[in-house]
């Protein structure tokens, strides 16, 4: 490992620092259809420094732990963590998360330099059970009763302030469930 100052984070050095924001909305699954939570959340990206993997491919990696409250009552509801990286010789950007109902996800996207109107980079990366980089990876329960079948995030970065929605494609409740997250963050 390389220390954190030595290293180019590329599209992803805008990410460290603590971020917060409380205007926050999530669709989730109920057996009889859907529920809408507002939410208010944390997130703290924490450079790690470089890595080397087989001798070849060096990779940039940022830790994150994002913590999730609903609104209406302070509780803490979805509890995140993870890593983002970035191959600055393939433009590769990936994003690893765990979350405590056992899944695991590991996506990636390449980042071609997008950017929206003010500049700030627009970062986009899925996994699906059926792609054959990208996975999910979930315990046995889960893969019977709440698959995770496809996720896609896309984050935009930049100027002290941080976007993002996600979709989770779930097979829940005999029904295929489109779960989303989406809020605007700020630097502490
Ligand atoms: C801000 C982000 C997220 C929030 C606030 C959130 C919140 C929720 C909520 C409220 C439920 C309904 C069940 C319950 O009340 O606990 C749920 C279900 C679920 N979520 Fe999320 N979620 C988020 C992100 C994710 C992500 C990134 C994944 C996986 C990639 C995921 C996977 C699941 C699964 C598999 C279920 C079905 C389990 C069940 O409903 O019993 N969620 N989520």
């Amino acid at each position: 490992m390389s220390e954190a100052s030595d290293v180019d984070f590329g599209p992803l050095t805008a990410l460290v620092g603590e971020w917060s924001g409380g205007e926050g909305v999530d669709i989730a699954p109920e057996p009889d259809g859907e529920e809408t939570n507002p939410y208010a959340e944390t997130i703290t990206y924490s450079a790690v420094g470089g890595v080397t993997n087989a001798e070849s491919q060096n990779l940039a990696a940022i830790h994150y732990r994002q913590i999730v409250r609903r609104k209406s009552d302070g509780a803490v509801f979805h509890d995140e963590t993870g890593y983002w990286m970035w191959d600055n010789d393939t433009h590769t950007v990936m994003h690893s998360l765990v979350i405590p109902r056992a899944v695991c996800v590991l996506a990636g996207g390449i980042y071609g330099g997008e950017t929206d109107g003010d500049g700030r980079a627009i970062i986009n990366v899925a996994a699906s059970l059926d792609d054959e980089k990208w996975k999910i990876i979930q315990s046995p329960f889960m893969q019977e009763n709440a698959s995770t079948t496809a996720f896609n995030h896309t984050i935009v970065v930049g100027n002290g302030r941080l976007s993002y929605r996600e979709t989770t494609m779930l097979d829940i409740y005999g029904k295929t469930f489109e779960h989303t997250d989406q809020n605007e963050l700020t630097l502490a």
